[in-house]
């Protein structure tokens, strides 16, 4: 397995000094951007006009998280505003596949989420199709909440499916990751982390991130 990926999420950024929030977390691999749309989850955040200046500012790749109704709609302008990554919900999904095929197509690597409640078999059909699985670790809207144990079969089973197909996917947990955490999800499969309080809410982000992703490598399955 490669390194483990560590992608802060600016949800816990401070979003009025965005610029200087984002320099840093130059250590990190992605920078996970949580766009939500009081329909999906009941939070807002922004849209693709912003994204697009994060995209312009940010000196790593973009790890945009779409917590929204109707990606089919929009989830392909953030690939062709140059995210690097963009995952959708299938919950909120009409037509999952057409649209992981739509986003690879204009250039960008297509993720998948799922909630808590939604198990992973839901996925199994889009191996091969995707680049990336995001099982979500909290209920989706908000930060700092508490990670939630009993979704980490769903990485095993997700793993062991992959592997069973002889496919290559990145396996993303996102809620509660922090040094307490992380290895549980490591050790679960989990290859890519998202951790938004646990990185903008350290003394040092640079250093949270070098220590998560030792504690992610120490615990890798
Ligand atoms: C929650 C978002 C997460 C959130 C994680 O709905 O998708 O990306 O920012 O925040 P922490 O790491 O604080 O739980
Ligand atoms: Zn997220």
């Amino acid at each position: 397995m490669s390194q483990p990926r560590i992608n802060p999420s600016i949800l816990a950024a401070d979003f009025v000094n965005m610029q200087s929030e984002l320099a840093r977390i130059a250590a990190a691999d992605f920078v996970h951007v949580d766009v939500m749309d009081n329909h999906f989850v009941p939070n807002l955040t922004f849209g693709p006009q912003m994204v697009e200046r994060i995209q312009q500012t940010s000196p790593v790749p973009l790890d945009v998280h779409l917590m929204i109704d109707d990606p089919d709609r929009w989830a392909p302008g953030y690939a062709e505003l140059g995210a690097a990554s963009v995952t959708f919900h299938l919950e909120a999904a009409r037509e999952p596949l057409a649209l992981a095929r739509r986003l690879r197509e204009i250039g960008a690597r297509a993720g998948v989420a799922i909630k808590p409640g939604t198990p992973a078999e839901a996925l199994y059909d889009l191996l091969g199709e995707v680049d990336q699985f995001l099982v979500m670790t909290v209920e989706p809207g908000f930060g700092g909440q508490s990670f939630m144990p009993e979704t980490m079969p769903k990485l095993r089973a997700l793993a062991a499916e992959a592997r069973r197909r002889g496919t290559e996917v990145w396996l993303q947990v996102d809620g509660g990751i922090s040094l307490s955490t992380i290895g549980q999800a490591a050790e679960a499969g989990a290859d890519t982390f998202v951790a938004g309080s646990a990185v903008f809410g350290a003394e040092d982000p640079e250093r949270a991130i070098t220590a998560l992703r030792d504690a992610a490598a120490t615990h890798r399955h």
